[in-house]
């Protein structure tokens, strides 16, 4: 069980809150999108789930644990171990290959990395091909292929999405979607947020983000 609660957010001293007591409760395993306007806060809230942001009040509690607790260094091992984050602009290193930014996380993990992993990763995701390309010629899709993989590669149990389908057309939309839902089958929780109210409707549940705080889309 993953909880935030009673979570505020704000930037500028407390005038105004982006996020305004905002609780939110999802199960390991679910597939969510949150949509939510332009500047609703969608950003906000996935990088507080990603613990890249702490809330100005509330708490986050992840699978039991509450994270509040944690210093920044011991957070950053936490968010390495058990977080994989898709950033909107993908964010690889243009002069490493792909598969040196796939396995980046794992230099930060104890767990060792090795080649079977990436192997199979990029099987999954068909992008074996891709491999030993620099990251800076590589199509917007394959980046986003290749973000994915390197979002996979500490074997998260949470991973998270930022307007995953910003400049992607259909068909790699639901490409997009069909590996979500492959890593999501494999037990991993999933939570994109995104203003693309179709590309949304394809997750099991969808919340709104609307006056800072979140509630179920109907
Ligand atoms: N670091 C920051 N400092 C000050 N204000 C910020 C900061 N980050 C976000 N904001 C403000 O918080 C509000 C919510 O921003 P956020 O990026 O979370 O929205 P969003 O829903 O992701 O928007 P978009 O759909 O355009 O990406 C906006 O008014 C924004 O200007
Ligand atoms: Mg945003």
């Amino acid at each position: 069980m993953y909880k935030l609660n009673n979570i505020y957010k704000s930037y500028d001293n407390d005038k105004t809150f982006v996020l305004n007591n905002l609780s939110f409760e999802f199960q390991k395993g679910e597939l969510i999108a949150i949509i939510g306007k332009s500047g609703s806060g969608k950003t906000t809230l996935l990088k507080i789930l990603a613990t890249l942001n702490k809330p100005t009040k509330g708490f986050y509690i992840f699978d039991e644990k509450n994270l509040e607790k944690l210093s920044n260094d011991e957070l950053a091992e936490f968010r390495n171990k058990h977080i994989g984050i898709v950033f909107q602009e993908y964010n690889l290193i243009g002069n490493l290959t792909a598969e040196e930014n796939i396995i980046l996380p794992t230099i930060f993990n104890k767990k060792q990395s090795n080649n079977y992993k990436v192997n199979e990763i990029a099987e999954a995701l068909g992008i074996k091909s891709l491999l030993n390309k620099k990251a800076n010629l590589l199509s917007g899709g394959e980046q986003q292929r290749v973000a994915i993989a390197r979002a996979m590669i500490n074997d998260p149990e949470l991973v998270l999405a930022d307007e995953p389908t910003g400049n992607l057309d259909n068909d790699n939309a639901n490409q997009l979607f069909a590996m979500l839902k492959k890593l999501n089958n494999l037990g991993v929780t999933v939570i994109t947020v995104t203003h693309n109210l179709e590309f949304a409707k394809m997750f099991d549940k969808i919340y709104e983000l609307k006056n800072g705080q979140l509630g179920l889309y109907k």
